[in-house]
């Protein structure tokens, strides 16, 4: 993948119980899509090792923070903030000037769980839909960043992985990459 300024994805919000599997699942997408680091907010904390745990097995790097004031990094954020919603402007319309954006500075892409306030909205410099309809962040935001990455993420290379996933027309196969040097 080409350099870039860093890629941040905050989730923002966290329903106890109800929200677990997703806030894992916005990290795992995340990095396995290419951002640089995921921040989780409040109770979405409670995510982190898992993320933590994936990226110590399958490689990095990919950076797992949490914060208890999103509100204040989204505030001060410096550089492009990306607020996902199903209410925003078409995805279509504007990934051209996000990724010119991008090209000189960090971007935080927040992702919400529930109702997100008003303010997100304003600070926002791009309130993104993918789609007009209603789905989820995990969808909304794979489709973000492949649209950001022009799909380059998809050949990205992992730093230190414990275990390497051998692609195959069927059947499951994963190695200890040193053995994968040895045979080389
Ligand atoms: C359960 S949805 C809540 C839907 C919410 N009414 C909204 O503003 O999109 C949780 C999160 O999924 C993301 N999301 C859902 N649909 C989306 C869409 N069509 N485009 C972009 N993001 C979406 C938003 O980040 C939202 O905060």
């Amino acid at each position: 993948m080409r350099e870039t300024p860093d890629v941040t994805v905050l989730r923002l919000g966290h329903r106890p119980g109800r929200d677990e599997r997703i806030t894992t699942h916005v990290g795992l997408t995340a990095r396995a899509l290419g951002a640089d680091r995921v921040l989780l907010a409040g109770a979405a904390s409670s995510r982190a090792d898992t993320v933590v745990d994936i990226t110590d097995r399958f490689g990095g790097p990919f950076d797992v923070e949490t914060t208890e004031e999103p509100k204040r990094v989204i505030r001060e954020f410096d550089g492009t903030v990306v607020h996902l919603t199903m209410y925003g402007e078409r995805i279509q319309d504007v990934e051209t000037d996000i990724r010119t954006a991008h090209e000189s500075e960090p971007l935080l892409i927040v992702v919400g769980a529930e109702k997100v306030s008003f303010e997100v909205y304003e600070r926002a410099d791009y309130n993104v839909g993918v789609t007009n309809q209603p789905h989820s962040e995990i969808a909304s935001l794979a489709v973000f960043l492949d649209r950001l990455y022009s799909g380059d993420e998809l050949d990205r290379e992992w730093a230190d992985p414990d275990q390497i996933v051998v692609p195959m027309e069927t059947g499951k196969k994963v190695v200890d990459p040193e053995a994968v040097e040895d045979a080389e």
